[in-house]
C-alpha cells in the first residue's frame, strides 16, 4: 500500500459505501454479479417461506430480482449506508421496507422466515470445491461481528433460514464499464483479513474511491458458533452459490 493510500484512510470513513454509492448499480449490472441466477437460487432456498430480511440490501438490486420472481415476498432491506438506502428507495418506493441500521445493533420488532446476504453484510470465499470456504465479514471487528449474527439468529423464527452467498476470491484488475468509468479493486493482505480498494476513474482521474477492511474467518469456527446460536448448518445449496443455516 503507498504512503498515499494510507493517508486517503485516515481521511476516509472506512467501512461504509459512501465513498462509491453513485456508481455502485453500474458496476454490479455490468457483471459483476449475476443477479437472476441469484435470485433463482435464493428463491429455491426460500421455498414457501415470505417474510424476508436482507442483511446489507445496498441499492436493492437482489430485492428487486426477488420480487419480479415473486411479488409476494414481503421483504425488509437492512444497511448502515444511507447513501446505498436512498438508491434502494428511489428503485423500489414502498415495495420493501427499510431499516437504516447497523446490523451489530440491530432491532426489528418482529421475526422473519428467511434472511440473507449477497455480499452484504457477510458471505463466504468459495476457494474450490476441495477448499474450505472463508467467511468474509464486512465488520472487521470479530467480537462485534459474532454479535451481528447473533442479532440475526434472534430475528429469525424457529425453522428460519439463513443464506449466505458465495462469492469467487478477490483478485486485483481493471475493468471499463458501459458509462466509460473504469472500474478497478486492489486486495492489500492483513493479519485476519484484507483491505479493498474501489475505485473509479474517468479521464480526468479518480471520481469515486472507497477503502474497506473485511474479517476473514475459517468456515468451520463460524459453523460452530453458529451452532451456539442454535443454527444448523444444512451445507451448501445444490448449485453451490449459497451456505445454509436453519434456526432449531
Ligand atoms: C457489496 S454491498 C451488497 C449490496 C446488495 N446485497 C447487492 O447484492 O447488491 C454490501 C452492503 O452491506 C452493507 N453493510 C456492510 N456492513 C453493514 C453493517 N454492519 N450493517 C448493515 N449493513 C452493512 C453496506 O452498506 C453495503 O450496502
Amino acid at each position: 500500500m503507498t504512503e498515499s493510500d494510507k493517508k486517503k484512510i485516515e481521511e476516509q470513513d472506512l467501512n461504509t459505501y459512501e465513498g462509491i454509492a453513485e456508481h455502485y448499480d453500474t458496476l454490479m449490472t455490468d457483471g459483476y454479479y449475476d443477479y437472476d441466477e441469484i435470485s433463482k437460487n435464493l428463491c429455491a432456498i426460500i421455498g414457501e417461506r415470505r417474510k424476508l430480511m436482507e442483511l446489507g440490501v445496498g441499492t436493492g438490486l437482489v430485492a428487486d430480482n426477488l420480487l419480479k420472481a415473486n411479488p409476494d415476498f414481503k421483504i425488509t432491506g437492512v444497511d448502515n449506508t444511507p447513501a446505498m438506502i436512498s438508491q434502494a428507495k428511489e428503485k423500489l418506493g414502498d415495495r420493501i421496507a427499510y431499516e437504516l441500521q447497523d446490523i451489530t445493533k440491530l432491532s426489528i420488532d418482529t421475526r422473519f422466515e428467511a434472511a440473507f446476504s449477497v455480499g452484504g453484510c457477510w458471505y463466504f470465499i468459495d476457494n474450490g470445491p476441495d477448499k474450505e470456504l472463508e467467511f468474509c465479514s464486512h465488520i472487521d471487528d470479530l467480537e462485534t461481528s459474532k454479535q451481528g449474527l447473533k442479532n440475526v439468529a434472534e430475528h429469525l423464527e424457529k425453522g428460519g433460514v439463513l443464506a449466505l452467498a458465495l462469492q469467487a476470491p478477490h483478485t486485483n484488475y481493471s475493468k471499463e464499464l458501459s458509462n466509460e468509468l473504469t472500474y478497478s479493486q486492489e486486495i492489500f493482505k492483513e493479519d485476519n483479513g484484507f483491505t479493498k480498494h474501489y475505485s473509479f476513474t474517468s479521464t480526468q482521474g479518480v471520481i469515486a474511491e472507497q477503502f474497506y477492511r473485511y474479517l476473514v474467518l475459517p468456515e468451520s469456527e463460524v459453523h460452530d458458533f453458529f451452532k451456539e446460536l442454535d443454527c444448523k448448518p444444512l451445507g451448501l445449496c445444490p448449485s453451490r452459490n449459497f451456505f445454509v443455516y436453519q434456526k432449531n
